[in-house]
């Protein structure tokens, strides 16, 4: 049972990342294409964006105590195992130029676009990840 929570929280937490990064490129037509008549709604972003990544973030620690658990030593998983910790320092930019964002509000450039750049990086990231983990139960864990 304990072996399902990584994969199963991970899995929500990309397939919300989606509607996490619709919803910033709804603001980015609007900041930086120009386009009129569109309403960023920004607190479900900043909501939802702070779920994501604080799944990604906690289940990232439950994934390395599960393999802990099923093999007495880390990074079995070699490419999976890398790229999370690759998006480590990535999601704590992604969250921390987010607060700071929704906290103190000014006219911005440049720092959205690092945000939205770097966070949506992320989302492909653990799109990979899901491709790679469905490989990881299939075969390791389950084999
Ligand atoms: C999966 C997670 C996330 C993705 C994919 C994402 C993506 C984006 C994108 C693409 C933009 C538009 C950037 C631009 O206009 O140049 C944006 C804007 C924004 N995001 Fe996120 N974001 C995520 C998480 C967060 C979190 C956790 C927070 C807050 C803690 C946050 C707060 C904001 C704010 C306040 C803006 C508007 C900034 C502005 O235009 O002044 N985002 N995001
Ligand atoms: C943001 C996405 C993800 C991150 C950051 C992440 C990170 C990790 C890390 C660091 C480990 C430990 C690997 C090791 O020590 O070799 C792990 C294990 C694992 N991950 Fe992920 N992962 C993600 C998504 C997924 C998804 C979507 C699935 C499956 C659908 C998955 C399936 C697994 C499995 C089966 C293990 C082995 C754990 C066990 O022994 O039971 N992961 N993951």
């Amino acid at each position: 049972m304990i072996m399902w929570i990584h994969p199963v929280l991970q899995t929500m937490a990309v397939l919300l990342s989606l509607y996490v990064l619709y919803l910033g490129f709804v603001r980015f037509r609007f900041a930086h294409l120009g386009h009129k008549g569109i309403i960023f709604q920004w607190k479900r972003h900043v909501a939802q964006g702070i779920a994501v990544m604080t799944v990604w973030a906690l289940a990232f620690v439950i994934g390395l105590g599960a393999a802990w658990n099923s093999w007495h030593v880390l990074g079995v998983t070699e490419q999976h195992y890398q790229l999370g910790l690759a998006m480590l320092p990535l999601i704590i930019f992604g969250l921390g130029s987010g607060f700071v964002m929704d906290r103190v509000k000014a006219k911005r450039r440049l720092l959205p676009l690092a945000h939205g750049a770097v966070n949506a990086l992320l989302v492909l990231m653990a799109l990979y990840q899901l491709y790679t983990g469905v490989f990881i139960l299939r075969d390791m864990v389950l084999g």
